[in-house]
């Protein structure tokens, strides 16, 4: 039996995701929404495009929330999205009532799935979504950290013009503006990256970097990115459902790992059929050690503004 996959929230980053899953046929998709009819239009074009996919998935589309019972992953992307001059904490207190309804309906009809947080702020979404639910932690991931590494990685790969498939970077830290890019870990096939980069370059690619969402925005005028962030959760949702064990950042809850304690934070973890299986401690030195805590303590102001 093909694995059952929900999504919450039928808006640009969920139907795309759900386009993802389907046109790859690794899962079935309940794609829900409180708006009438937009999962339920959105579900019948994407069945309707499954046999040129030569995809055996099936996807519906509901307003009901009984409908997503018994899923095995639950991504949540329900909610806000920023609009030009909004930071991702502008979107705080709404879509934290947001997390916290869906959520309990998670807890009481996919009592065993894995749940992977979209929803910005997304940190402070994956906490709250970990102490509503009371899952355990390796249950409940939250998605940014691929996306700010592959966003590092395209404009490396521009700059070089060499394959992004070739390039290798992470990115750690909350999904804000002040995530903690690794330069140190940057290499083109093994190359360092300061072997080919001037520092002036790779400190100008890693500001468009933290940037990212906030260019994308005020292209677009309303919304905000989807194609990447949906390329990021397929990747999340295949290495968990095919029991890859990638190694990817994603947020997850620290107890103590990096120093810090009781905080989802962008770190790397090993991602199976049971979740976070490992997170991967990394030495890191004086001056990203720094810019780490610099982010948690952004993180954990949010959070104490929800009073979580
Ligand atoms: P969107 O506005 O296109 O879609 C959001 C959808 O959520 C809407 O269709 C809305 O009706 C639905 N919704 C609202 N309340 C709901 C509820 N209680 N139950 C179910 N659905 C509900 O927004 P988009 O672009 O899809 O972004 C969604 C969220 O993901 C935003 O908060 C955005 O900031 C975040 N995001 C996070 C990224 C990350 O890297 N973590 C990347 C991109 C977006
Ligand atoms: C992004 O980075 C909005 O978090 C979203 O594009």
């Amino acid at each position: 039996m093909r694995k059952k996959i929900s999504i919450i929230g039928a808006g640009n980053v969920g139907a795309t995701a759900a386009q993802f899953v389907v046109q790859s046929g690794i899962a079935d998709v309940v794609l829900f929404d409180i708006i009438e009819g937009l999962p339920q239009g959105k579900a019948l074009d994407l069945a309707e495009a499954c046999p040129l996919w030569d995809s055996p998935s099936k996807i519906r589309g509901t307003n009901i929330f009984s409908d997503t019972s018994d899923s095995d992953i639950v991504v949540i992307t329900a909610g806000l999205a920023r609009k030009p001059g909004m930071s991702r904490s502008d979107l705080l207190q709404a879509n934290a009532s947001i997390i916290k309804e869906v959520c309990s309906e998670v807890a009481k009809t996919s009592p065993n799935s894995i749940i992977i947080v979209v929803t910005n702020p997304m940190d402070v979404m994956a906490q709250l979504a970990w102490k509503i639910t009371e899952f355990s932690c390796k249950r409940v991931i939250g998605m940014g950290g691929i996306l700010d590494s592959s966003r590092l990685t395209a404009f490396l790969s521009l700059e070089l013009d060499i394959s992004p498939e070739d390039i290798e970077t992470i990115v750690l830290g909350g999904h804000g503006d002040e995530m903690v890019p690794l330069s140190r870990f940057t290499t083109v096939k093994g190359i360092p990256i300061t072997e080919l980069l001037p520092k002036k370059k790779i400190e100008a690619l890693i500001e468009r970097t933290r940037n990212g969402g906030a260019e994308i925005v005020s292209l677009l005028k309303s919304g905000s990115a989807y194609y990447a962030p949906s390329a990021s959760i397929f990747h999340m949702v295949k290495s968990i459902l095919l029991d890859e064990k990638r190694l990817l950042p994603c947020a997850a809850y620290l107890n103590g790992e990096y120093g810090i304690k009781d905080l989802y934070m962008g770190v790397p973890v090993i991602l199976g059929k049971g979740g976070v299986e490992k997170v991967v401690e990394i030495k890191l030195t004086k001056e990203e050690k720094a810019q780490f805590k610099k982010s948690c303590k952004s993180v954990r102001k949010l959070i104490k503004k929800l009073s979580i």
